[in-house]
């Protein structure tokens, strides 16, 4: 079925895939600009980013996964990195966990040791010309967790020859943004910052279509009619991750009618699919949210919910 179904659209790869993958990454608009910050800060020893998103799902993730595959292209084994996604752990947890990813070796039970050791594998890695970061995702889980936050500034402290020896980066949602400006001290080690903010039509648009052409589109076929996208963005608010949810199911239902291209009327039976109810009726759940596109209750797109009856 889904190979039909690529075959159908002209497609080698499935284009809207959910999880975070850089290579179907979109590199525009926002995107390129932080990425610029982001390597420019590793390659120029800046000591820390802060990298927080506006809404979820908005493409940091992504980001971060985009940067570790670059480095590790330019460096090879003299790029060292700890990602830490799940920072739920204790602060000498996650100093070992940094101090495993950067030495390359077991970590110790001592926090102590593990600290010395990274210091040390640092140094030499600096001597040779590498680059280190420490990328914590999901960093709003420790918004209530000062004391891990803390260790992390500690981290920033490591330096010789007056230059930082590793990058940290900071990512996650807007909470992170405030509580990090509660605390000058780390505030200001974080010189490199960047804020994503839900997408405008134009990079929408460019966000879909690199997605097809890096799924093995040929030639210039319009899959999705402009209506089709104008629609997906309104109803994402600007959201990647929804945007990219309700175009797979569109292009399913569109193979599934045999359409000749992706439009009004399959982009609609998509809503009502990812909203958990079929075209027979039930109520849409509310998707509006303060990104600057038109409140559903006061613009065209309320038009459009009732011309599907939602
Ligand atoms: N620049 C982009 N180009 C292509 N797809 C993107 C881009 N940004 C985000 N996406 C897609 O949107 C979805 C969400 O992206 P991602 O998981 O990176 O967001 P996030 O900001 O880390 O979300 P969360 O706040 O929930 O952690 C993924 O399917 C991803 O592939
Ligand atoms: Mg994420």
């Amino acid at each position: 079925m889904n190979q039909e179904y690529l075959t159908y659209w002209g497609l080698e790869r499935s284009p809207f895939q959910l999880a975070p993958d850089e290579d179907m990454m979109y590199l525009g608009g926002q995107y390129y600009e932080c990425f610029e910050r982001l390597t420019y800060a590793v390659n120029t020893n800046k000591g820390g980013v802060l990298l927080v998103s506006e809404e979820a799902g908005l493409g940091k993730t992504t980001l971060l996964l985009k940067l570790m595959s670059e480095l590790s292209e330019e460096y090879g084994d003299l790029y060292r990195y700890s990602f830490l996604d799940h920072p739920t752990l204790t602060t000498a947890q996650v100093v070992a966990h940094i101090a495993a990813g950067i030495t390359g070796m077991r970590a110790e039970d001592d926090k102590f040791k593990n600290l010395l050791a990274m210091k040390e594998a640092l140094i030499s890695l600096k001597k040779s010309g590498g680059k280190a970061t420490v990328i914590v995702d999901e960093a709003h889980m420790l918004c209530d967790r000062k004391e891990v936050l803390q260790e992390l500034r500690m981290l920033l402290n490591l330096t010789h020859d007056r230059q930082y020896l590793i990058t940290v980066i900071l990512s996650g949602q807007r909470p992170l943004w405030d509580t990090v400006k509660l605390i000058p001290e780390f505030w200001q080690r974080l010189p490199v910052k960047y804020y994503l903010v839900p997408l405008g039509i134009d990079e929408a648009t460019a966000l879909i279509s690199s997605r097809l052409d890096k799924a093995g589109l040929e030639g210039d076929q319009e899959v999705f009619s402009q209506e089709a996208i104008q629609i997906i963005h309104r109803y994402s608010q600007g959201l990647p991750r929804t945007m990219v949810a309700l175009a797979d199911v569109a292009l399913l239902i569109g193979y599934s009618y045999q359409a000749r291209k992706i439009g009004f009327k399959e982009v609609s039976k998509a809503i009502h699919a990812i909203s958990g109810k079929d075209d027979r009726g039930g109520a849409l759940p509310y998707v509006g949210g303060p990104t600057g596109l038109p409140h559903p209750e006061t613009s065209i797109f309320r038009g459009f919910l009732r011309r599907i009856g939602v």
